[in-house]
């Protein structure tokens, strides 16, 4: 008797120690896409899930998941609204964000940013949303990292923001230099935040089967990756992330992407 009460003690005082120790990972742009999947395969281990979006009202799969999950929370965010950043960064106060995973983005109007049809609007809603809302983001949250334990911030990048790629020209010009300006963004937040501990991740999910892909390709996407399997490979990247890699634009597959 004495013995079976132990053994609960110790159980009861383990499943105490995981739920407080458990870490928290925050994601942008999760009602969808790849983002969602992030939500999904972390909730799924146990993480506290901070699950942002900039609404929710048609995000079905994602409010069952949270409505099923204690771990997730949902929370608004508009990367590229300063009041909402700044409101998300007020409620987080105080509280440890172990990887702050920047996923939202745009690919914007394809005909205006094709030679020809360049847009000034659509060229400031590009780059706007995927080179200033993740350093925005990651400037208003870099204090709920720094007191973390894994101290992560992670961008999703795109092969098409490599300047030596295969790709140049064509129909995403402005998606790509969006890229490009991420990439030197981070690289610069990873120099500025090193003496604090933190690690930044530039990871490229390689071509995935979402909405945003389709709109380049359309239904020829489904012979892309499921967002299951690019996530999964991007979990274990960041899982391996060290003081090394900060920095450096990675693919999916963990190899080093060129510049
Ligand atoms: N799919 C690919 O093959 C591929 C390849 C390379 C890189 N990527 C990158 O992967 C990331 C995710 O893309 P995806 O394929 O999952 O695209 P997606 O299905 O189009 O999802 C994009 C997400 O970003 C959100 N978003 C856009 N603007 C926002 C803003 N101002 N504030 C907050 N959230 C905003 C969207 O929210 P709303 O529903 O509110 O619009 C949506 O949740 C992007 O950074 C993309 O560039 C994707």
């Amino acid at each position: 008797m004495t013995r079976l009460f132990i053994a609960l003690l110790i159980v009861a005082g383990a499943a105490a120690a995981s739920a407080a120790d458990a870490a928290t990972v925050l994601v942008t742009g999760s009602n969808r896409g790849i983002g969602l999947e992030f939500v999904k395969q972390y909730a799924a281990e146990g993480w506290t899930v901070i699950a942002t979006a900039r609404d929710f009202s048609d995000a079905k799969e994602l409010n069952s998941l949270a409505a099923a999950n204690k771990n997730i929370t949902l929370m608004k965010l508009d990367i590229v609204d300063e009041d909402s950043v700044k409101a998300l960064a007020k409620d987080l106060k105080g509280k440890p964000i172990d990887i702050l995973i920047n996923n939202a983005g745009v690919l914007g109007d394809i005909p205006s940013q094709t030679f020809g049809g360049y847009k000034l609007s659509v060229f400031q809603q590009v780059m706007n949303v995927n080179a200033f809302g993740a350093l925005a983001v990651s400037e208003a949250l870099h204090d709920n990292v720094i007191a973390s334990s894994q101290k992560k911030i992670i961008a999703i990048t795109s092969g098409a923001g490599i300047i030596s790629g295969k790709g140049a020209g064509g129909p995403l010009s402005f998606y790509r230099q969006s890229k490009v300006a991420l990439n030197m963004g981070m690289r610069g937040i990873a120099h500025d935040l090193k003496d604090k501990g933190v690690i930044v991740g530039i990871i490229a999910p390689g071509a995935v089967d979402t909405a945003m892909r389709r709109e380049i390709v359309g239904d020829k996407a489904i012979n892309d990756q499921r967002p299951e399997a690019s996530v999964s490979s991007m979990r274990k990247v960041i899982a391996g992330l060290s003081p090394a890699s900060s920095g450096q634009p990675l693919n999916y597959d963990g190899k080093e992407m060129p510049w």
